[in-house]
């Protein structure tokens, strides 16, 4: 059955696991190309070759790209634009999470990469999948926040500080990019 997907195509990352790989599969199951991303090639190829065998009639392709790092996340942005011929879904899943522990203890190593990951990759693949598609074609973005973004806990506070951030950010671009891209917070339980 042909859903409002099928024959768009749609960037994740954090693809090669978890919620990413969950909703790769989401989308390839309605039709959709993908393409898959995160920092280790293998294990998306392993997933894209899951994918292949359960939608044998769905592009698949996979990118390594940290989602921290500008010229990777712009040469994936290209080369989903050039693979798939467009791009119409950017899910901004991938996140980290080094450290545990209490505010008072947060070192700036730990916090730069969570922050740069987590907030600033939000931003970044946003900028990118506007500029080089949806300015023109219009698309939909979903960001993975967490519930974390409005509460407190141990332990991961800062983590959840940038997730705070997403759902603010994700306001913010939807109020920026209307009517053009859609754009909405994924609010997923748990960590
Ligand atoms: N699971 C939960 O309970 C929960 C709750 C609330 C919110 N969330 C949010 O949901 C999203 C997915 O969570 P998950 O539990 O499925 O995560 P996960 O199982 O830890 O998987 C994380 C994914 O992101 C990739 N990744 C990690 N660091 C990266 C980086 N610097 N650049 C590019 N890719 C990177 C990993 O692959 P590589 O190692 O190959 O890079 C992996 O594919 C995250 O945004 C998370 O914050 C999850």
């Amino acid at each position: 059955m042909e859903t409002g997907l099928t024959g768009k195509s749609a960037l994740i990352t954090g693809a090669s696991r978890g919620i990413g790989r969950a909703i790769a599969f989401a989308l390839a199951r309605e039709g959709c190309s993908v393409m898959l991303s995160s920092r280790k090639k293998e294990a998306l190829d392993a997933v894209a070759e899951e994918l292949s065998a359960a939608y044998p009639d769905v592009r698949v392709e996979t990118y390594a790209a940290n989602a921290g790092d500008p010229e990777a996340a712009a040469a994936c942005v290209a080369a989903t634009v050039s693979a798939l011929g467009g791009l119409d879904v950017l899910v901004n899943n991938a996140a980290t999470n080094p450290y545990f522990g209490p505010l008072v203890d947060l070192d700036l190593a730990r916090a730069e990469k969570t922050v740069r990951v987590n907030q600033y990759g939000i931003v970044l693949w946003t900028q990118l999948a506007w500029k080089a598609a949806m300015a023109e074609r219009g698309g939909a973005i979903v960001n993975l926040a967490s519930i974390g973004g409005f509460l407190t806990e141990p332990g991961i506070g800062y983590y959840n500080a940038t997730k705070a951030a997403v759902i603010h950010l994700t306001r913010q671009f939807a109020a920026e990019l209307a009517p053009k891209v859609a754009i909405r917070p994924s609010l997923t339980v748990g960590g």
